[in-house]
Parts: structure tokens; sequence; C-alpha cells
């Protein structure tokens, strides 16, 4: 039985808690919130209410991962905190010898990444940025097509995620400050950013446009990746959508294009060349979420580092969306 602490007890936290109880091979022993209404509080965001329902009986609530670490014996802390404390405490718990699952994106530095990894490495403890796309089961299949050239050649790929301002904590949230959320490109838009970097390998470089703020918080963007192979690669996030959440894409192979739209049903379709209708595509059961639950709780009872998502590679996503602020603001191409 692994035992777990979540700490930030928002949007994601609250998800994270569900993974958590659902799993037999889990145990929920506390959570660490600094606002003790959170704890009450029903929570929304991107995907529609949260199930929170019940999921802290028996749950013990503490306002800091210090008191928590006196006092309890934990395996592995969730943390869902903003961004711009990924760092600071995913390093007090892997300094504690806990493993971590730390919620996307890693940090907004490169720096901060480092420092984390360099954390995880010294106490020999496990560390996973949940990049959940990495095991969102429409995402899964379009990284099987591609590995297999089942379907040919990957020619053209479009991404897209857009999403009304995830302002659910209230108008003076912290995603509206560019350096503790990083805007749309680091918030949501990173999504996309590292399942291209997964699937695809690192682009050669970047061209990115977007739109910020007077304050400098960016809330859309568009970014075309060269790769030294003939493939087309682009993908638009965006805060400015009127309402709830959708993300899809369009990938063109040789021989048929898969699409995805999770706003459809069915939500993925395979069009094989000569065909005269798209085909639906079954896939896997479970979310991106329930997926990496399951994969890092069985890699924490094997003793075995998660592959799937190692914490150099998350960083290399960090990388190439930090490329993209920098093709923003210069309007140039930016090589990696
Ligand atoms: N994977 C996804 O689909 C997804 C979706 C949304 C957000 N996220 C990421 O999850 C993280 C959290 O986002 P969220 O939407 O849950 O935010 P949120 O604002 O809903 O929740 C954050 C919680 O942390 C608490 N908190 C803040 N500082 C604290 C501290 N020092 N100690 C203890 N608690 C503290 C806040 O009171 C709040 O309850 C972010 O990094 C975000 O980018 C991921």
């Amino acid at each position: 039985m692994i035992r777990f602490a979540v700490l930030g007890y928002g949007f994601m936290g609250v998800t994270h808690a569900g993974q958590i109880k659902r799993h037999p091979q889990a145990e929920l022993v506390a959570v660490v919130e600094s606002n003790p209404d959170k704890i009450k509080q029903s929570t929304q965001g991107n995907l529609g209410d949260a199930p929170e329902k019940n999921l802290l009986q028996g749950v013990a609530v503490y306002p800091t991962l210090g008191e928590l670490l006196r006092r309890e014996n934990i395996d592995c802390v969730s943390l869902c905190l903003p961004t711009h404390l990924h760092r600071a405490l995913a390093v007090e718990a892997l300094e504690a010898g806990r493993s971590v699952i730390c919620e996307k994106p890693m940090a907004l530095t490169l720096e901060d990444c480092d420092e984390m990894i360099a954390a995880a490495q010294h106490n020999r403890a496990t560390l996973i940025i949940a990049q959940c796309l990495r095991f969102w089961p429409e995402y899964e299949k379009l990284k099987q097509y591609i590995d297999s050239k089942e379907l040919g050649a990957l020619q053209s790929l479009l991404l897209r995620r857009v999403s009304a301002p995830p302002f659910w904590s209230g108008a003076d949230s912290w995603f509206a400050v560019a350096a503790k959320s990083g805007g749309c490109l680091f918030d949501l838009h990173v999504h996309d950013v590292d399942f291209i970097h997964y699937s695809l390998g690192r682009p050669s470089a970047v061209f990115s446009q977007g739109l910020s703020t007077a304050s400098g918080l960016n809330h859309s963007v568009l970014t075309q990746y060269e790769f030294a192979e003939p493939l087309l690669c682009m993908a638009e996030g965006s805060w400015n959508y009127p309402l709830g959440f959708k993300m899809s894409y369009t990938a063109v192979f040789e021989k048929g294009a898969l699409e995805y739209d999770s706003s459809r049903t069915p939500t993925l379709t395979l069009t094989r060349s000569g065909a005269q209708a798209p085909e639906p595509v079954a896939v896997e059961p479970g979310d991106g979420y329930s997926r990496e639950y399951d994969y890092f709780i069985s890699c924490l009872q094997r003793r075995q580092a998660p592959q799937r998502i190692t914490p150099a590679s998350a960083r290399q996503s960090i990388e190439i969306a930090l490329a993209e602020a920098q093709s923003m603001e210069t309007r140039e191409k930016i090589r990696l």
C-alpha cells in the first residue's frame, strides 16, 4: 500500500485525491492546504465539477508540509500547488526522502527544474511530472500510429487546446499573475508542447506568435515546430475561448487521417485513404489522470524509475516552452 499526501486542495488536488482513493494499492493519509475554506468549498476546474464529496473522510489536514512530515508516515506526495511553488515544495518532499508526483508544468525556469532533478537524485527519490496527455487514451493512440507507421509516415500534426480563463479560485487568482502561472503558454499549451516533444522528439526550431495583456500575461499562443524530417507541426493554446474547455488534434498520415475532438462523439475517428467515411476508433478505458496514477503506483510498487516520463524529459519540454516565449518576444524563429 502506497501512503499518499496531497499538497494543495484546489481543482487538481481534488482530482488527485479522487485517483488515490479509487486505487486499491493507495491510501490517502493527509492533505496539506493553507486555506481552510478550500477543504469545505466545492471546487471547479476546466473539466467540470471535481468529485470531491467524501474524499476527506478519515484524512488528516495540515497547513504546511513541514507539519505533515513531522506527524505522518507517508511514502509519496501529490504536488498540486500553484506552479511557482512546485520547486520549493518538491525539493522539501524529496529531501525528506518522499516520492513526488508533481503537476505540470514542472516549473517556470530551467534552474528550478534542475533543483528538483538534483534533489530527486541526491535522495534517490522518485519524481514524476504529471503530463497527463502522455497517458490520455486518444493521445496514446496517436503515438501508437506514429510509432507503428501503420498508416505510413506522419505528414502533418495540428493540435488545439482552448479554454475559458482558468480563474476558478477567484478574480485575484494566481493564474492571472504571469510570474506564478506562466500564463496560457506554460499552464495550458504546455500539454501540447510536452506531447509533441514526447511523440515526435525535440524540434530543431520553434516560431511562436502570442497575445498577452499589458501586465505580460500570455493568453493565446500559436507555434510552428520545425523538425529535421519533412513534417508540418503546429499547436494553438488559448485562454480566450468563451466557455468551458476542449482539446483536439488532426494528424494526417500517408494513408489516412486521425482526428480527435474532446467535444465530439465519437471523440476519435480515422479516415483511411480511399474510404467514403470516417470510422470511429476505440481507445483504452479511463483518462489521463487515472492512467498516469495506475502507471506511477505500479512503478513505485516495483521500485522502478518511471520511464514514460522522466524528470529530464519534462525539463526538456519546459526548455521548448521557454524558446516559444522567447520567439513571441523577439518575433524570431528560435533554434533549439
Ligand atoms: N493536469 C491538468 O489537467 C491540470 C489542470 C489544471 C491545473 N493543473 C496544474 O495543477 C496545479 C494546481 O492548479 P489548480 O487548478 O489545482 O489550482 P487551485 O488554485 O485550484 O489550487 C491550488 C491550491 O493550493 C493551495 N495553496 C496555495 N499555496 C499553498 C501552500 N503554500 N501550502 C498549501 N496549500 C497551498 C491553494 O489554497 C489552493 O487550494 C498548477 O500547477 C496547474 O498548472 C493541471
